[in-house]
């Protein structure tokens, strides 16, 4: 079974918590990460320790939650290696997997309802790449290169 990183800030606890039911009960090996109720914590963070996990092949895919989301997709896609995606909508969320191949998927815990959240976790994780797309992401890899 794929394990995913779950992680988050204080903004999120709850939907953290959500998704890391929600994916648990589909059967799937959870790594949760973040503050507990009432802690504090910085979403960079967050956003490193969910990345690395997943670019050391501790976890295959991370979801990361924030108030909005935004802080973690710009600190996760600091990380080589790490396609995040922010998604608001179902639509995004399965291109997301299908043209970007993202390994990370971002979301806001103060904009999302849990029930919504999970649906877009969902078609993100059911949905396959299109290797036809390949090329562009080694496009973003060489990016990577460049910037060492
Ligand atoms: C924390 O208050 C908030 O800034 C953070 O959760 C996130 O929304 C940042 O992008």
């Amino acid at each position: 079974m794929p394990t995913i990183a779950v992680g988050s800030d204080h903004a999120a606890i709850a939907l953290r918590r959500a998704i890391a039911a929600h994916l648990t009960g589909r059967g799937l090996d959870v790594v949760e990460l973040g503050p507990g109720d009432g802690e504090k914590s910085d979403y960079p963070e967050q956003a490193r320790l969910v990345a690395e996990a997943v670019v050391r092949h501790d976890a295959e895919l991370g979801v990361l939650c924030c108030g909005t989301g935004i802080g973690m997709s710009i600190a996760a896609n600091k990380i080589a290696g790490i396609r995040a995606a922010l998604v608001h909508d179902p639509v995004t969320a399965r291109l997301a997997a299908q043209h970007n191949a993202a390994n990370v998927l971002c979301l806001g815990g103060r904009l999302l309802a849990p029930e919504y959240a999970t649906e877009l976790v969902d078609a993100w994780l059911d949905t396959a790449f299109e290797a036809r797309h390949q090329r562009r992401l080694d496009m973003i890899a060489a990016l990577e290169r460049a910037g060492d």
